[in-house]
């Protein structure tokens, strides 16, 4: 089966076998009839994944579908949505009900069951914040399990899942989601300004998470290109960690350096910026380009015939540029598939 258009960054890609899961049953019947040996890997909404050109593995694709409400007080809402629920679609969806907590999280792409792996985030919030437990399948044991938030062990861009890759398929997410209108998270960059504007416009005083979410989209839509128009995987690398000190260091020479402080004196830094300010925006290696309004994301010039390899090129060579220029080591962030469907870790130096 031809995966090329089932991952954001449309890499080529030829999968041995593809099975699409439309209710948690058939998982349950396919595991049955499968040898512990045959390799297994999980593809959710493709957008964060490198997938290799030859896919030897069978391909689980969760598409369930549905939205429940499990329980409801004056101040919020319990929600459990299925794994193949389209996640911006149910950041709308539910802003668009009242319920609260989702909105900073607007225009990522991907579904629902894919959101626990890497913990995703933007904007001050992270899916911690509002997730409860996960329904998920553990494909060695061949048995079900929920995990609370405690038990998915999140980081930043990083969870359980995403450690122990090829071991767990998420089927269910519960979240509890807030009622009340004034618990807004608006304190990153240009957020609470653009808020602001929206609010006004409608006669508010204060940013409602309506007009949150409407800014975030606004901010997202001028940086991060459409995957559809421009193939991407969001950021490739992750935002490096270093201490205080080496920080202090960069800062004498490169006075706008930014970072954000973080707990045990150390600070993370924005590897956009570094990208920017190593002379790479808008560079890379062809076809594998730095996006021109976000250094951080690398787009694909060449839809469906580029290749792990050329990614990997421009990988190395943006990595190596930024170790070279400022002695900090960039780690990717989307998810590297091996040909047999494990997954790699071997990150850039
Ligand atoms: N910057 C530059 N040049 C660039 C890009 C960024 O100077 O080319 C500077 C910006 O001006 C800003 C800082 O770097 O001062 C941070 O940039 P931005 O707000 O765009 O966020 P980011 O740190 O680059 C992270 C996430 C994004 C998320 C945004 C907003 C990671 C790896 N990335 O990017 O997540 O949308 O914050 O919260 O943490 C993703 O994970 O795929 C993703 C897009």
């Amino acid at each position: 089966a031809d995966l090329s258009h089932a991952n954001t960054m449309a890499l080529s890609c030829v999968a041995d076998t593809v099975v699409t899961l439309t209710d948690e049953s058939q998982l349950d019947d396919f595991m049955a009839n499968t040898a512990d040996s045959q390799p297994l890997f999980v593809l959710s909404g493709g957008s964060n994944v490198l997938l290799p050109e030859q896919l030897q593995a069978t391909v689980l694709r969760p598409q369930m579908r549905g939205i429940t409400i499990t329980a409801q007080t004056e101040d919020y809402v319990d929600i459990e949505v299925m794994a193949g629920e389209n996640w911006h679609d149910l950041v709308t969806h539910t802003v668009n009900k009242g319920w609260y907590g989702l909105e900073n999280l607007a225009l990522i792409p991907g579904l629902t069951g894919a959101a626990p792996v890497q913990n995703i985030g933007a904007y001050g919030v992270q899916l911690e914040d509002s997730m409860r437990y996960v329904r998920a399948y553990h494909l060695p044991s061949k048995t079900w399990h929920q995990l609370t938030t405690i038990d998915c062990q999140f980081g930043y861009r990083d969870s359980l899942f995403k450690r122990t890759p090829n071991t767990w398929l998420i089927s269910r997410v519960g979240f509890r989601l807030h009622t009340n209108q004034t618990h807004i998270s608006a304190d990153y960059g240009d957020v609470q300004a653009v808020a602001q504007s929206y609010a006004e416009q409608h006669g508010h005083t204060q940013p409602t998470p309506i007009d949150v979410m409407n800014a975030i989209i606004d901010i997202r839509k001028q940086k991060l290109p459409d995957p559809k128009q421009l193939p991407n995987c969001g950021s490739f690398f992750q935002n490096p960690i270093i201490t205080h000190d080496q920080f202090s260091l960069l800062q004498a020479t490169y006075p706008h350096i930014v970072g954000y402080p973080m707990p045990d004196s150390m600070v993370k830094v924005a590897a956009g910026w570094l990208i920017e300010h190593a002379g790479l925006k808008g560079g890379g290696i062809e076809p594998i380009i730095t996006h021109k309004k976000q250094a951080l994301v690398l787009t694909n010039h060449a839809p469906y015939q580029a290749t792990q390899t050329d990614v990997i090129t421009a990988q190395n060579h943006i990595a190596k540029c930024i170790y070279d220029t400022f002695a900090i080591t960039l780690y990717r962030e989307p998810v590297w598939v091996n040909t047999d469907g494990t997954v790699g870790y071997e990150y850039a130096a």
